[in-house]
């Protein structure tokens, strides 16, 4: 298998530039089923993912071609088949949210389920409820969920969800627009990316309001019709660079950049000693001042405009580095600590307790081999490589590059000294 070779790396510095969100263009390229003509979507990165959706999108029926660099056109003139078969959606669980476009524009479908991931069980009950609720009849196998509409199709209903997910309020939001009548959906998730599939579904044709609150209102429409749209930035990658100049007491410059979608990752980076503000060309990152302290800081995740999870592990990676103990609570997933096993065979030091982790900071890593559990993991595993003595050889890395484009590349741009070493 593949690795990385991560080396003591100086202050990075110079430019990077953001590519489109993994997390919006799934979603995105999912409720493209949902027009019966063809859509655009821009800004699509390069990514192991977007490559197994659309893999997923032709196996039901749709015609997928590239444009140009990183520019779908999506038409999927019919269904022909209403199903997410196992071999493709065991590669990557965001393929469950084509039951919602399935279910709304044939009246079923049927996906088959991933089991869990290092990061959690990864339930999808909150999906089911929200189908349930607008009349499918529910089918809920050990290995796959079938559902089915009602004779005249969805109807509109009120739906509370009992956790803000993500991924429950998308796939509950591209059943409904075709609905008969309107459809609430209470404690919403309010992630930049429920807004960016809003604003896709409205082109679309769709009438959904509240998109960004807990309360989104979906009022059913007859058909959905061809649309453009460029799937917005992606702040997890924005929020792992920051991280990056973060840590190496760096200076860099972050193009690409939606300032309120990582204001969380921005205000715990201030408090923690760093400069981090806006210029003409972008977010500039900085922690070079020779001067300057940089100090613990404490984070606890939360659904958006809370502390984003997926920025909890490289954040504990900088906080290793820091004066001072702080405090980390992971509060959206139940074992999302499997990279505090990886940092201490650096020497980190950290403890747990549950879902808090103790990190006494002031450490000087040591290289040290590793394994990347998750892709978020496996980016902080790289940010404490580069600031760690010696070589750090971190394995499993096709889950980072699932998730982040053109990683090593963007990274050796400012100065890292990371080599992917094929096996
Ligand atoms: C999305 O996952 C993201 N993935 C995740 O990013 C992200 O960490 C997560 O949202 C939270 O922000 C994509 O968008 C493809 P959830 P999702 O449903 O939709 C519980 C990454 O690294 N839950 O909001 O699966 C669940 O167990 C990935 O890019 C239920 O209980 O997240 C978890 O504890 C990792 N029942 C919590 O909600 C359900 O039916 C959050 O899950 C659904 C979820």
């Amino acid at each position: 298998m593949a690795k990385f070779l991560v080396q003591k790396s100086g202050p990075l510095s110079g430019e990077v530039q953001i590519s489109g969100a993994k997390n919006a263009v799934l979603p995105l390229m999912a409720a493209s089923l949902l027009a019966e003509e063809p859509c655009e979507i821009k800004d699509v990165p390069d990514l192991r993912d977007v490559k197994v959706m659309k893999e997923i999108l032709e196996s039901v029926g749709s015609e997928v071609k590239d444009i140009d660099d990183g520019h779908l056109n999506i038409y999927t003139k019919e269904i022909t088949k209403a199903e997410g078969c196992f071999e493709l959606v065991n590669k990557m669980r965001a393929s469950f949210l084509i039951m919602g476009p399935l279910l709304a524009r044939t009246g079923r479908g049927k996906v088959y389920l991933p089991g869990g991931c290092t990061i959690g069980a990864r339930p999808i009950d909150l999906h089911l409820k929200g189908f349930e609720a607008l009349g499918a009849k529910v089918i809920n196998e050990d290995s796959y969920v079938e559902c089915i509409a009602p004779e005249g199709g969805l109807v509109g209903n009120s739906i509370y969800l009992d956790f803000p997910s993500v991924g429950a309020t998308e796939n509950i939001m591209t059943a409904a627009v075709l609905a008969s009548g309107t459809t609430s959906i209470f404690n919403a998730a309010e992630e930049p990316e429920i807004v960016d599939l809003a604003n896709f579904l409205n082109k679309m044709g769709a009438r959904i309001k509240g998109a960004g609150t807990d309360h989104i209102k979906i009022e059913g429409v007859e058909h959905l019709k061809s649309a453009r749209h460029t799937v917005i930035p992606d702040r997890i990658e924005t929020g792992t660079f920051m991280l990056a100049a973060a840590i190496t007491r760096g200076n860099i410059l972050i193009k690409n950049v939606v300032p309120d979608h990582v204001m969380p990752i921005a205000a715990k980076l201030r408090e923690s000693g760093v400069d981090v503000f806006l210029e003409e060309e972008g977010m500039r990152v900085r922690a070079d001042d020779k001067n300057r302290k940089f100090v613990a800081t404490d984070i606890k995740t939360l659904p958006y405009p809370g502390f984003p999870t997926d920025i909890q592990s490289p954040f504990m990676s900088y906080l290793t580095t820091v004066d001072g103990g702080s405090t980390v609570i992971e509060t959206v997933f139940e074992n999302r600590f499997m990279h505090v096993a990886e940092l201490n065979r650096m020497g980190a030091n950290i403890k747990t307790d549950g879902n808090r982790a103790f990190i006494p900071g002031s450490k000087v890593l040591e290289g040290a081999q590793v394994i990347a559990t998750d892709l978020r993991a496996g980016a902080a595993l790289v940010l404490a490589g580069l600031v760690a003595e010696g070589t750090t050889e971190i394995s499993e890395i096709y889950h980072i590059e699932r998730g982040y484009e053109k990683f090593v590349e963007k990274f050796r741009r400012l100065g890292a000294n990371i080599f992917k070493m094929e096996e």
